[in-house]
């Protein structure tokens, strides 16, 4: 039978398959973590944190919309360096204190002139008050699928109170084909920048409303203990969001698909608030 684990992402989705194997193989040197926790976000950071995906399309759509501009579940700061060099004022906002601290780290080694124009703040993005509005909210990396369904009105409710007259609300969601070898997982092998390479196993069953994302090294140390880092993530197609923002009294002004991989396919949603 195989083993099921729990991960600590999400309150305890189960790992199954690849990934219960891999961690059953590591045994007690197995330490799991949270991709965006303590242990997990240098993983993070160092697979993904500066990768140039999405970034073309948003400044294409930033350009277009003057003032300044909030980057929500920013992260290590991946798109909000790109925004700065657009020269605006951005406040990058953040629930992870791990994340904003490799955040914070980044800022530091950057000069005045581009330091000064970033405000970090750690809040959730589904409930905010920053007391100021911008030319545009940003929600990339289709992090809205992080949030529970639960949780997603209070985020519409939030950057409405934060967009200026005429700012838009720029979003990315994820599309996901089914695999089609009925094992429901897929896995390719991710090099980060220290040349460290990960197992990125991914689980999900067409019609699942989440997926698990789980990276194990490749090359784990000789002895000692191994971190293996998980997230559980919503499957939310473009179609869903579309309907909640326009029950949420948002119109959909625009939907750009942006070029991605395999069998994910990533949309880039303009709204604008409407009440
Ligand atoms: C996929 S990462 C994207 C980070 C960054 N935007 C990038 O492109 O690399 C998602 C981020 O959302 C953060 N996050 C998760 N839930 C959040 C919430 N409720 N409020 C704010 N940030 C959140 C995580 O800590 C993580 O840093």
């Amino acid at each position: 039978m195989a083993a099921t684990l729990l991960s600590p992402a999400r309150g305890g989705t189960p790992l199954t398959g690849r990934a219960a194997r891999a961690v059953a193989e590591l045994g007690e040197r197995a330490v799991l973590c949270d991709l965006y926790d303590e242990a997990g976000a240098p993983i993070y950071h160092d697979l993904a944190g500066t990768t140039p995906h999405e970034v073309r399309e948003l400044l294409t759509a930033l350009r277009r919309l003057p003032g300044a501009v909030l980057d929500l579940a920013a992260g290590s700061g991946r798109l909000t360096f790109p925004f700065l060099g657009l020269g605006r004022d951005v406040t990058a906002l953040e629930l992870s204190t791990h994340m904003i601290g490799l955040l914070r780290g980044r800022l530091a080694t950057t000069p005045p002139s581009v330091r000064e124009r970033c405000t970090p703040v750690r809040a959730d993005m589904s409930d905010f008050a920053l007391g100021r509005r911008f030319g545009a909210v940003v929600l990339g990396t289709t992090s809205i699928s992080l949030l529970p369904p639960d949780a997603r009105p209070g985020l519409y409710r939030c950057v409405r109170e934060h967009l200026a007259p005429g700012g838009r609300f720029l979003l990315t969601t994820v599309e996901v084909d089914a695999v089609t070898d009925g094992t429901d997982e897929t896995e390719i092998i991710a090099t980060g920048r220290d040349g460290r390479g990960y197992r990125m196993i991914e689980q999900w069953s067409a019609g699942d409303t989440t997926r698990t994302v789980t990276m194990v090294p490749v090359e784990p140390p000789a002895d000692g203990p191994v971190t293996v880092a998980t997230t559980t993530i919503g499957v939310l197609p473009a179609s869903q969001v579309i309907a909640e923002l326009e029950a949420a009294g948002y119109a959909v002004r625009s939907l750009t698909p942006v070029p991605g991989g395999g069998r994910h396919h990533d949309v880039l949603l303009e709204a604008e608030a409407l009440r």
